[in-house]
């Protein structure tokens, strides 16, 4: 199996940016300009684009995306290699799995594949498990680390046959880049305009089949030509707490740490339903054993540890908190908008929607209507409030 040219997404997102383009450094994207017109002048999403990378490093919350090299290392070094090692989305598991065998048995390449759902469920875990399944390269990189029509055509053209295309955050790809994505989905083709100006005509290269693997927070923001050259789409959901302890048992084995079953059922129920929150917990709860001497991690130790992060019993976090209490106390209640509810408490609207929101949705804390945000009687007992008036 190879792998030399697995890239981290993350690490790619961090070199990019308006002062140094993702592909400055690339192999993969050199000499190519020539003759591939491109460049993203005048695209009203690149400068988007960039305030999103910038967004990304910057991202401190519990539940943010892993921001430091420290802890990519902790998360590569607890990613499940195989889908055997993957914990629960039993029907993902079982669906994908199949075609996986179909495609081998047929020697034929697997579909396009695209993962949904809120961060830290596994996405680009199970990108890296599909390559290393069907025995093949991964390369992988992200919408807004690709700046140019022409950095993508390269990275295409440089796949061998087979070779899985990760693109995380593909909805954040911008509409020139993605335009090159079409052909090369449907038809394995790229179209490539040589010259310039009356003397430019367009050529058509093939290139060779490949299995792109999208992985997005936000699927609704996928333009429909796109989803629709996706084969399968699977959308991941929160984890229910007991495979979450699963997940929390086998990261400590890993990690060689002592945990009971107390601890681990503790830790698991107060991750956002989110593995990679759970791998975070056990790094910290690790640290609070350590220094305290606590030679195994029970319910008691992990409590405290918990407490001192002030991580409540529903896994909630300062922000989670925040969140709910602006609804409730600076508007009533709500219905609030995100713009509105983002200036309240200090966050960026697309975190709160990509991070924070999906969570307490899902648990039933906030509600969404046709004019915002409304906070539930859960809420309202969850922060010992008292509530005022009717619900909408
Ligand atoms: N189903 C799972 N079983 C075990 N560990 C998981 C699972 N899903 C995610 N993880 C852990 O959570 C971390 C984050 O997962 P990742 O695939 O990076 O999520 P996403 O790409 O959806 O944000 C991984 O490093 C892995 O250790
Ligand atoms: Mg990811």
């Amino acid at each position: 199996m190879k792998n030399s040219r697995e890239i981290e997404p993350e690490v790619i997102a961090a070199t990019a940016g308006p002062e140094a383009p993702a592909n400055e450094h690339d192999s993969v994207a050199g000499g190519s300009e020539s003759v591939v017109e491109a460049g993203d002048a005048g695209d009203p999403r690149a400068g988007e684009r960039r305030r999103n990378v910038k967004r990304d490093r910057e991202g401190a919350a519990l539940s943010a995306p892993p921001e430091d090299a420290e802890e990519r290392t902790f998360d590569l070094s607890l990613r499940p290699r195989a889908l055997g090692d993957f914990v629960g989305q039993e029907r993902l598991k079982k669906i994908l799995g199949m075609s996986i065998t179909a495609a081998r048995q047929r020697a034929e390449v697997l579909d396009h594949v695209l993962f949904s759902g809120p961060p830290g469920l596994g996405k680009t875990s199970l990108a890296h498990i599909i390559a290393r399944e069907l025995g093949v390269n991964l390369r992988a990189t992200s919408g807004p680390a690709i700046e140019r029509a022409g950095d993508l055509a390269a990275i295409v053209n440089d796949l061998d046959e087979g070779d899985v295309l990760f693109i995380d955050e593909i909805h954040r790809l911008a509409r020139q880049v993605e335009e090159v994505l079409y052909p090369a989905m449907e038809d394995f083709e790229l179209n490539i305009v040589v010259g310039k100006g009356p003397g430019a005509r367009s050529m058509r290269l093939a290139v060779k089949p490949f299995t792109l693997v999208g992985a997005t927070t936000r699927s609704g923001l996928l333009s429909s030509p796109l989803r629709d050259r996706f084969g399968q789409h699977y959308h991941l959901d929160f984890y229910a707490r007991a495979e979450l302890t699963e997940i929390v048992r086998r990261s400590a084995s890993l990690l060689g740490m002592r945990l009971d079953d107390s601890g681990a059922h503790e830790m698991a129920g107060r991750s956002r339903g989110t593995p990679r929150i759970a791998n975070r917990l056990l790094r910290r709860v690790r640290d609070f054993a350590q220094v305290n001497q606590a030679p195994i991690v029970t319910r008691e130790v992990a409590l405290a540890a918990l407490e001192l992060l002030e991580i409540d019993e529903c896994g909630f976090d300062g922000m989670d908190r925040a969140i709910l209490a602006a609804v409730i106390d600076k508007f009533d209640g709500g219905p609030v908008g995100v713009e509105s509810l983002a200036a309240a408490v200090g966050e960026e609207a697309d975190t709160i929607g990509e991070v924070y929101e999906p969570y307490l949705l899902q648990q039933g804390y906030i509600a969404r209507t046709a004019r915002g945000r409304v906070a539930t009687q859960r809420a309202y007992t969850h922060l010992g409030r008292t509530r005022r008036g009717p619900l909408i």
